[in-house]
């Protein structure tokens, strides 16, 4: 093999951003819902769009390249994700989330000047929220997170237990979805209190209003709904730093029974912190909201389960490449 190196791979990095915004470009003109429906010529395209011949060439070209199109003989298909996660109208579209951190944009490109004034706060963006802008946030993360929760229930059989509480539940998808698939099951949302008022509406609209119970609050501090025999925190981790995360499974761990386990699904980084990519991003996405939260390893996250005492501390992949679960059982 040679050894000879060039720019090729530095160009890819010091031009990802083009990636980003030909997907949103793509999102935008309801490129992918098009094809699925049988728009599978540029001509087809570009009627159903309005959009220019040159600038739907542009488009599928970039698609294409990005692997997000594909030949299927002389006619565009989707991609299998992009079939299933792309296309409006769809069960599993998850089109929200992928423009969620849209409005985002400017603020990567003022990383810079953001490290050097390092103006954070301990909740970041959620110092501000509101209940308007946490239904919007939630129908974001609503449209991944259902997905993962029904991945959470077929991993970890919850049919013995009683009592779940969900810190920093968002939309409910983890507690809506786990007492559906277990029927001994009741639940708490423990989420910010703008947040609860959407996750209510999740839970009426789901009809287990019977069985999923919400307490509006802030997870950093105070003790929590107790006895429970699970907590779950899923999506939280890089938000907070040690001190804060250490706090939350050590609370979690006094509002548990004996033989309670607890569950931590995040982005966490390899041990070597060469990745996964979006773990340390979501880390920096910190500095970009404000808070002084940062990508945190698996170790150190079975650090945070065993200094609270918790046994049979394991890290699994839950989504590989993406998303991480800490496991452990209290004596
Ligand atoms: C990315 S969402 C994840 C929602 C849900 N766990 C899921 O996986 O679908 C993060 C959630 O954590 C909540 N959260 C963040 N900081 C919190 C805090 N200090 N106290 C309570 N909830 C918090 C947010 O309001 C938001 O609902």
């Amino acid at each position: 093999m040679s050894n000879r190196i060039d720019t090729t791979r530095l160009q890819e990095i010091a031009r990802a951003y083009t990636a980003s915004a030909v997907l949103y470009a793509a999102l935008d003109v309801s490129l992918f819902t098009h094809v699925s429906n049988g728009c599978r010529t540029e001509a087809a395209l570009a009627d159903a769009t309005g959009l220019r011949d040159v600038d739907i060439n542009r488009l599928v070209s970039c698609s294409l390249s990005l692997e997000l199109l594909d030949w299927e003989g002389e006619e565009l298909c989707n991609a299998p994700d992009v079939e299933a996660y792309l296309v409006e109208g769809k069960e599993r579209y998850a089109g929200p989330w992928m423009m969620f951190t849209r409005p985002d944009v400017a603020g990567w490109f003022q990383i810079t000047e953001k490290m050097r004034e390092a103006d954070a706060t301990k909740l970041g963006m959620y110092e501000e929220l509101t209940v308007e802008s946490a239904r919007k946030y939630h129908q974001a993360t609503a449209s991944i997170g259902f997905g993962a929760a029904r991945r959470f229930v077929r991993t970890v059989d919850l049919s013995d237990r009683q009592h779940l509480l969900d810190l920093g539940g968002g939309s409910g998808a983890y507690s809506i979805t786990a007492v559906e698939a277990f029927s001994s099951l009741k639940a708490t949302v423990l989420d910010l209190p703008p947040v609860v008022v959407a996750t209510e509406e999740y839970i009426a609209d789901a009809g287990v209003g019977d069985r999923v119970a919400t307490v509006g609050a802030d997870f950093t501090e105070g003790e929590f709904p107790s006895p429970v025999d699970v907590v779950v925190m899923a999506s939280n981790l890089p938000i907070y730093d040690s001190e804060v995360i250490g706090g939350v499974v050590e609370r979690a761990f006094r509002a548990l029974v004996s033989g309670g386990e607890m569950h931590l699904i995040g982005e966490m980084l390899d041990d070597d912190r060469k990745g996964p990519v979006d773990a340390a991003m979501w880390g920096m996405n910190e500095l970009v909201c404000g808070s002084e939260g940062r990508a945190h390893t698996r170790s150190e996250c079975e650090g945070y389960f065993r200094s609270a005492g918790f046994v049979e501390v394991e890290v699994t992949d839950f989504v590989a490449g993406t998303l991480a679960r800490c496991f452990g059982r209290k004596p």
